[in-house]
């Protein structure tokens, strides 16, 4: 695999990948029923852990210009960082990338009584529908969305808290610069324990293009370069191997 700069991501030892997931054949090889076990598994997961659909969860008002499942991320993969905000007792959690307002939600029922949410959102069209979900669902005074891109809100002073967790998941050709703010001591975004979430990490597969189809696969990329020249010593990472994957990060 290579990076933006050209050179090689080196691996330097071998996951057996045949293991990586449940659904390859070394890991499913007692399952013998007629359906896909991919199929299979997802629903059984839904049904035991209870996984609703987001529109039976909240009131929705959706976007016409793209799906909830186009845009937003996955149910399970929101319940899990719930139950992590829960885990850690999140008070302050902010948000790269609202859509309309679902994940955001997820988190503001799930952080501290007297916590909130912090989501930036660069276009209109999509902060005037969740702010509207916000208030459909009676969760207006737990967050604070904020109009405008991104990385301008983040270098600006508008935001001088420290967040416990961090869910990046704006503008993929801006990733790394959003680590880079997340992850600098100085600007002191994060916690001393807080957890940052990176969603979309295979960028639908094409970080593992020999070369990137797409400007959101280099950006992808070069935040995982970026993760990977962490310091292993200063930094814990692990992989949620949900929908498109997300990378989670804390100091060690
Ligand atoms: C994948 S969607 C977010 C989905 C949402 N977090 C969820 O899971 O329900 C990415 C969002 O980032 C927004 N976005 C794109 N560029 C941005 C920028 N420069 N600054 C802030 N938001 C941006 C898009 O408009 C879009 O709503």
């Amino acid at each position: 695999m290579t990076a933006p700069d050209g050179n090689a991501i080196q691996v330097d030892w071998e996951l057996d990948w045949e293991r990586f997931l449940p659904t390859q054949r070394p890991n499913n090889k007692c399952y013998e029923g007629a359906e896909s076990y991919e199929q299979k598994f997802h629903d059984i997961l839904e049904s035991i852990l209870n996984v609703k659909a987001p529109q039976s969860k909240f009131v929705l008002q959706e976007s016409s210009l793209f799906t909830i499942n186009q845009m937003a991320s996955s149910p399970l993969a929101l319940e899990l960082i719930q139950f992590i905000i829960r885990s850690i007792g999140a008070k302050k959690v902010l948000e790269i990338g609202t859509f309309i307002g679902l994940s955001t939600m997820y988190f503001a029922e799930a952080v501290q009584p007297d916590g909130f949410v912090v989501t930036i959102e660069k276009f209109q069209d999509f902060a005037e529908i969740a702010r509207a979900n916000f208030v459909a669902n009676k969760l207006e005074q737990k967050i604070e969305l904020i109009l405008g891109d991104a990385y301008s809100v983040l270098a600006s002073e508008k935001i001088n808290s420290a967040f416990d967790v961090i869910f990046i998941d704006g503008n993929k050709e801006r990733y790394a610069d959003y680590l880079e703010l997340a992850t600098d001591k100085d600007r002191n975004l994060l916690s001393e324990r807080g957890i940052i979430i990176i969603d979309n990490v295979t960028c639908h597969g094409d970080v593992l293009n020999p070369q990137q189809q797409t400007a959101k696969g280099v950006g992808v990329l070069a935040c995982l370069e970026k993760i990977k020249s962490l310091s292993e010593s200063e930094w814990q990472t692990a992989l949620i191997p949900f929908h498109d994957g997300q990378i989670i990060l804390r100091r060690a």
